[in-house]
């Protein structure tokens, strides 16, 4: 295992394990009060009597500002010191804020993740960044630290919404586009109503934390071969601001469009729009195709440089590329 590259193992069994390793002078466990009488199966199982506990506010509230202090300021009452172990339970809000806390407490004290929301097991808990929000700007003020170890385990996602399940679907649909296609075949078996109690879910989860993870491993600055990760995000960003969808089911309007562009471009092979629409179907997710987006969005994309874009694309079906194009060019093609 590469020095950065965290573990990421299933089932919530093996925090235990994570935890006696880590030798901790004192562990604390934090998540929101909703989420402790939600999975409350779960806190009865980690919990050790000995642990620390905190609460934040649930959902994106946890991320404000105002929460940091406090939740520092809980972190001292608490006594924590050098070595000891907060553990985030929760979705990427809590692992967002609760690991910024981690980052900064005594300049950084270890931290694990379990993350309890299917777009926090496949994509916020992993990749090591932390932040809230700052001043109405998402993500404003953060850092990188990675966790010790990523816990996660299929049994949470059972208590989610369905528009939830579609949420985290975003980057896993995705992720199975530009690099692994078991991915697709996986969740061809499946509808958005069967995944959360299916047996192939961990594998789903697990494969996609690998496609993301090798990516942030290479490039660890997010400068290059991470931009991947954006795929379908170009206009998925632009619809997400303008239709107030949720950033997965926005990723996913994204793709639909952004492989239509690629394929009238001769970027894309025309298989990939089939094999995108096909599994869509079979998960019933439903797009909106007469969904508008505003292109200025699109021109502040921090991957447009000048007049051009790098934009990552699905050049066929588990192979991704990156290509730089004009602005102009793309719009026409959108
Ligand atoms: N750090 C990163 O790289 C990264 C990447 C993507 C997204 N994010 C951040 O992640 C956040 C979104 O995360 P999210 O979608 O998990 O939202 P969330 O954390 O707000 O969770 C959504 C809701 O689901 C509830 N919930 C969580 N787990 C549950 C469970 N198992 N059963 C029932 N209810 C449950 C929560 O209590 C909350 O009310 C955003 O703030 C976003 O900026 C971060
Ligand atoms: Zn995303």
């Amino acid at each position: 295992v590469k020095k950065d590259s965290p573990r990421v193992l299933d089932g919530l069994a093996s925090l235990r394990a994570v935890v006696e390793a880590a030798k901790p002078s004192s562990v604390c466990l934090v998540t929101s009060r909703r989420l402790a009488k939600e999975l409350g199966w779960a806190v009865d199982e980690i919990l050790n009597s000995g642990w620390l506990r905190a609460f934040v506010p649930d959902g994106e509230a946890a991320k404000e500002w105002a929460e940091t202090e406090k939740l520092l300021a809980r972190f001292v009452t608490l006594g924590l010191d050098r070595r000891s172990l907060v553990v985030a339970l929760g979705g990427g809000t809590v692992g967002d804020a609760v690991g910024f806390a981690a980052s900064i407490y005594l300049r950084g004290v270890r931290y694990a993740q379990v993350p309890t929301t299917l777009v926090a097991q496949a994509d916020s808990a992993l990749g090591g960044k932390t932040g809230v929000n700052f001043l109405g700007a998402k993500n404003q003020v953060g850092c990188t630290r990675t966790p010790i170890a990523i816990i996660s385990d299929s049994r949470f996602l059972r208590s989610l919404a369905p528009e939830q399940i579609v949420d985290g679907l975003g980057e896993i649909i995705k992720c199975g586009f530009f690099a692994d296609p078991k991915i697709l075949a996986l969740l061809e078996k499946e509808t958005v109503a069967s995944l959360p109690n299916s047996s192939r879910l961990a594998e789903i989860v697990e494969r996609t934390a690998k496609v993301k993870l090798r990516l942030v491993v290479k490039d660890p600055m997010d400068l290059g071969a991470r931009q991947l990760l954006n795929v379908g995000h170009t206009v998925g960003h632009a619809i997400e601001i303008g239709q107030g969808l949720s950033h997965g089911r926005a990723v996913l309007e994204g793709m639909a469009r952004e492989i239509a562009a690629g394929a009238r471009l001769g970027l894309t092979r025309p298989e990939v729009a089939a094999r995108f629409a096909t599994l869509l179907k079979k998960l019933r997710i439903q797009l909106d195709a007469k969904l508008d987006f505003d292109w200025s969005a699109v021109r502040r994309d921090k991957k447009v440089e000048g007049d051009e874009i790098v934009w990552p694309i699905v050049a066929s079906v588990g192979k991704g590329r990156l290509v730089r194009i004009k602005l102009e060019k793309l719009k026409k093609n959108l």
